[in-house]
């Protein structure tokens, strides 16, 4: 196995030997995003499979490959399909892809998720720009020997999601008169959703999505110095909160519907990132 940078960098070698891309931005898609990569003006592809060490996720409808190409005049790299902690992966392996897209160049990062909706404002449908997340519930992915050549061993959370990306992300959603709301996601582990209880305190913690990927690829993200923006897709209400209960099948329907809309407001957001 080896130690952290030498997989990272033994990854982002093997990826290398495939194509000499050099990404600005990465993207990771969640759940229904996966029809982004048919925009993208494609450069190169690698599946997950042949990059040696890489984990592969095992969720229905999630795919596994790198995207390399343009979004506009952004070079960018995209995660077709993401690995969670509930996979029975470690948090080392969970955000390995995100410490490898930094490595191939990437100096920012955007995030999008499926999340059960808390914050009384949200609805099934609702697209959610990160501000901020709790990640109190889940390990955290630093935990180990540092690697100072990636960052600091006690890095600043203070803004997390970057002032900048959300300014931009919100003038993008303007400019497509798309309704973007802001709030605090908060990760569990998963897999299982949660309880009515349990989402009660979650309220009470001033949480506004839930959703069991995301805050540990953006600690890592920002452990590297990399610029993060994060997207949530409201698929549900979370659980106790409307008289249905939760199912893999809703959140898919859900992200299916809004996923036109989705696509169409990181594409903006990725052409003008720059700007
Ligand atoms: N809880 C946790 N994760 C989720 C949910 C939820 O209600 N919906 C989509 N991902």
């Amino acid at each position: 196995m080896g130690n952290v940078l030498d997989r990272v960098r033994r990854c982002a070698d093997a990826i290398r030997e495939k194509t000499s891309f050099t990404p600005r931005t990465a993207l990771i898609l969640g759940s229904g995003l996966g029809g982004f990569g048919e925009r993208l003006s494609l450069e190169a592809v690698v599946e997950y499979s042949e990059i040696p060490g890489f984990p592969i996720s095992t969720v229905p409808g999630h795919q596994g490959r790198f995207l390399f190409g343009y979004v506009g005049q952004e070079p960018v790299v995209v995660m077709q399909g993401r690995v969670h902690y509930y996979e029975g992966y470690p948090m080392e392996d969970v955000v390995l892809p995100t410490r490898v897209m930094a490595q191939l160049g990437a100096k920012r990062l955007v995030l999008t998720n499926a999340a059960g909706g808390i914050g009384s404002q949200l609805e099934a449908g609702d697209l959610m720009l990160l501000t901020d997340h709790i990640a109190s519930f889940v390990p955290s992915p630093l935990i180990g020997p540092n690697e100072d050549q990636l960052g600091t061993r006690f890095p600043d959370m203070t803004e997390v999601y970057s002032l900048r990306l959300r300014e931009k992300a919100l003038a993008a959603a303007q400019k497509l008169g798309i309704r973007l709301k802001q709030g605090v996601y908060l990760q569990t582990t998963g897999p299982q959703y949660e309880t009515p209880s349990e989402i009660r305190m979650y309220q009470a913690l001033g949480a506004h999505a839930v959703g069991m990927s995301t805050a540990c690829e953006a600690m890592v993200a920002r452990h590297m110095g990399m610029e993060v923006c994060g997207i949530s897709c409201v698929t549900n209400l979370a659980a106790g909160l409307s008289d249905k209960a939760l199912s893999h099948e809703e959140v898919q329907e859900t992200a299916d519907r809004v996923a036109q809309s989705f696509q169409s407001l990181v594409w903006e957001l990725l052409s003008t990132i720059e700007e």
